[in-house]
């Protein structure tokens, strides 16, 4: 992109489209860290190709792992488990991504050399001490010790042991780095986890990977152990839900519009974004149901609505729309009615302070909004019609604040300066794109 901002003036104008969305990145971050480790030559369809993903990339690569990228397709020579080139000395940028950052962790806890993992500005103010304790448990050491966020250094072991793990903030990240540690840690994994995504589940059991999952009430309670090898695999990556919503949004609140999102991964535990805007009354259906390797896949279809009334929205359906609340937000924003979400001090802790962050944008726009650490209510205003400047820099240039603020300015008025619009690069590189292509919107 290249420019230090976008400037956006003008609202879409009225539209009925059927679009495809760049590939899930949870499904493609899971895809490249497994197929690393299997034997022989997996292959990707669709894979995403954003920072996120790259970052993944690049940590294997300086691993010893070929993979050879073009277009959306890629291949990727496993090495085994516990099959990569270690050596002394070695850094791996995580980047921006959590994900990476979180989940590169468990694969190399047999490393007989430190190994150093940084990340960019955002990533490094993030928590990690929430994938360090239990990894310390199992036997892997960490420096400098008691240190909670990047940069730090792992040091594997040859005496690992499985541990009881308990996960009480629904974080599918937390989840995962156990269930990776184990295709390194001898005997059995038993992990009580609140529940949230449930990819890496879904891949194991594809995998035909030793793991039972038994389901009671929001827990999940999962045993993972040591295979004996890991097998290729091919996968072609579904749409991503969380780059959907931008568009589902863009379409609810514009005027007479209609949209058909094609191919989309409708795993339950990622459609809290449809189970909300629908308890607002927004009718989104889904179509097409298929099962692609144990994820369900179909279309969304999503009209404009002007009648959307305010949500308490039941902490149940908060990790499924973990990525989704500043979009849910704006769209409470329009709604009739105070909106009140809770128990999500999680979102203070991703990208960027999004509960915060979120809070204030909607303030400058115009919408009260009580905010505590880790609640909000969104006092809605459905007349809502924007006519200001408004200019959005210093959000620790966050993907989806970035995404939210293009929405708001081509569906509310106003004329927007967002600045660092690379930004979104991080998980959705073609948004602008589409935006221009399909959408007939002009940006300076
Ligand atoms: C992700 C899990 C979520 C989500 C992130 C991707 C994953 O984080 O916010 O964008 O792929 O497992 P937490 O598990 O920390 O909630």
């Amino acid at each position: 992109m290249g420019s230090k901002f976008v400037l956006v003036k003008n609202k879409v104008k009225k539209f009925k489209k059927i679009l495809q969305v760049d590939g899930d990145k949870s499904i493609s971050i899971r895809w490249l860290l497994l197929a690393s480790q299997a034997i022989g030559i997996s292959k990707a369809k669709n894979i995403l190709r954003s920072e996120d993903v790259l970052s993944a990339i690049e940590c294997l690569k300086k691993l010893g792992v070929k993979i050879k990228l073009s277009n959306q397709n890629c291949v990727i020579y496993g090495r085994g488990i516990n099959g990569f080139k270690l050596k002394k000395n070695l850094i791996l940028n995580a980047g921006n991504s959590g994900t990476v950052g979180r989940l590169i962790l468990p694969l190399l806890i047999k490393s007989p050399f430190k190994i150093k993992i940084i990340g960019d500005k955002s990533l490094s103010r993030r928590d990690f001490s929430r994938v360090i304790d239990p990894l310390n448990k199992i036997g892997v050491k960490f420096f400098p010790k008691g240190k909670k966020r990047l940069p730090i250094s792992i040091l594997g072991s040859n005496y690992l042991r499985p541990i009881n793990y308990y996960e009480k903030r629904g974080s599918a990240q937390c989840k995962t780095c156990v269930m990776l540690a184990s295709l390194n840690t001898p005997g059995e994994m038993r992990i009580f986890a609140k529940r949230s995504r449930n990819h890496t589940e879904l891949m194991f059991k594809n995998l035909k990977m030793p793991i039972s999952v038994k389901k009671k009430g929001e827990i999940d309670f999962i045993k993972t152990s040591r295979p004996d090898k890991l097998s290729s695999f091919n996968l072609d990556i579904p749409g991503d839900i969380s780059s959907s919503a931008f568009f589902i949004a863009l379409t609810i609140l514009s005027k007479n519009s209609y949209l058909v999102l094609k191919n989309i991964n409708l795993n339950p535990s990622r459609l809290g974004i449809i189970k909300i805007l629908n308890k607002m009354g927004a009718g989104i259906k889904t179509k097409n149901i298929k099962l692609n390797k144990g994820e369900k896949c179909g279309d969304i279809i999503v009209k404009s609505n002007k009648k959307l009334k305010a949500i308490n929205c039941p902490s149940y359906l908060n990790s499924s729309a973990i990525d989704e609340f500043l979009i849910i937000f704006l769209i409470a924003a329009r709604s009739k009615g105070i909106s009140y979400f809770k128990n999500l001090s999680e979102l203070n802790k991703k990208e960027s302070p999004r509960l915060k962050l979120g809070s204030k944008i909607l303030n400058m726009i115009g919408i009260k909004t009580k905010l505590t650490k880790n609640s909000i209510k969104i006092y809605g205003n459905p007349n809502i019609n924007l006519n200001k400047n408004y200019e959005i820099r210093n959000y620790l240039k966050d993907h989806r604040i970035m995404a939210m603020c293009t929405i708001a300015a081509l569906t509310l008025g106003g004329k927007w300066k967002i600045y660092d619009p690379e930004s979104i690069n991080t998980s959705f590189p073609s948004f602008i794109k589409i935006l221009k292509t399909s959408f007939d919107v002009k940006f300076k």
